[in-house]
């Protein structure tokens, strides 16, 4: 084998090896959506928590965490044992558990709970920002319903609740998801549906921007309106 040929050999071999250390961390990744914007979404939560006011010493629970794409960065800002998590997929919290050792932050010691029915959720503390990123429009009505129940028993005094939408004018007239994603339907609702079921619990919600707005490039990022949650006055 000639100089070209053995410098062309190295490079499959160097390729394939790079293919096989970077297939865990981009499975990982798929499980929460595409790979390619991972990067960008890590980077886009704690931007977003931290310019709407998110300090250290804050305590944040993050519904739907995933994999701890957005947990990580949030994970290493806050104080220890300040973040709490809940994923519904055991599976993909393990993935997160595996990604905060890669990261070395198992000494922050998160609260990572596997629950998907906010009936049976018992959290420790209350929370002064409570985060869900991408997970509202992939629940049924009625898992909105309790979630919301429980972060409006858990939101400190001037807590904030933020999480994003996919907004539509009415609610579709056979009630059905018009996709799925992984299992979870995809669902758009009414602006009047999030604040009819906020009051319920004393909530009161506004409009904060569209994702892209504020700074998150995702393909359908102009179509998602990010939403505050605040306990209304009394
Ligand atoms: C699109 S991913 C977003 C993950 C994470 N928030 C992020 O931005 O990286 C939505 C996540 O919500 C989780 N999820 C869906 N329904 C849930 C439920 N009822 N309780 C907790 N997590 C849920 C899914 O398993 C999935 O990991």
């Amino acid at each position: 084998m000639g100089a070209v040929g053995k410098a062309r050999y190295r490079a499959r071999i160097a390729a394939r090896k790079l293919m096989r250390t970077a297939r865990p961390s981009i499975r990982r990744a798929e499980l929460v959506g595409p790979p390619e914007i991972w990067a960008m979404k890590r980077r886009f939560q704690i931007d977003f928590l931290t310019s709407r006011g998110l300090r250290p010493e804050h305590r944040l629970l993050d519904v739907g965490c995933g994999v701890l794409r957005g947990g990580i960065p949030l994970i290493e800002y806050l104080q220890s044992g300040h973040y709490a998590g809940i994923e519904a997929r055991a599976h993909v919290l393990e993935e997160g558990r595996k990604e905060l050792a890669k990261a070395g932050l198992e000494h922050k010691r998160p609260l990572l709970l596997n629950a998907s029915d906010p009936a049976q959720i018992e959290l420790p503390d209350r929370f002064d920002y409570v985060w869900a990123h991408s997970v509202l429009y992939h629940m049924p009505d009625e898992v909105v319903d309790g979630y919301l129940g429980l972060i409006a028993g858990c939101l400190s005094d001037g807590g904030q609740f933020y999480a994003n939408v996919k907004l539509r004018a009415r609610e579709r007239p056979d009630g059905q998801p018009a996709h799925s994603w992984q299992g979870f339907p995809v669902v758009g609702r009414s602006r009047e549906f999030y604040e009819r079921a906020a009051a319920a619990y004393g909530l009161a919600v506004e409009d904060v921007g569209t994702l892209e707005s504020l700074g998150d490039q995702s393909k359908g990022g102009a179509k998602e309106m990010m939403m505050r949650f605040t306990k209304a006055p009394r």
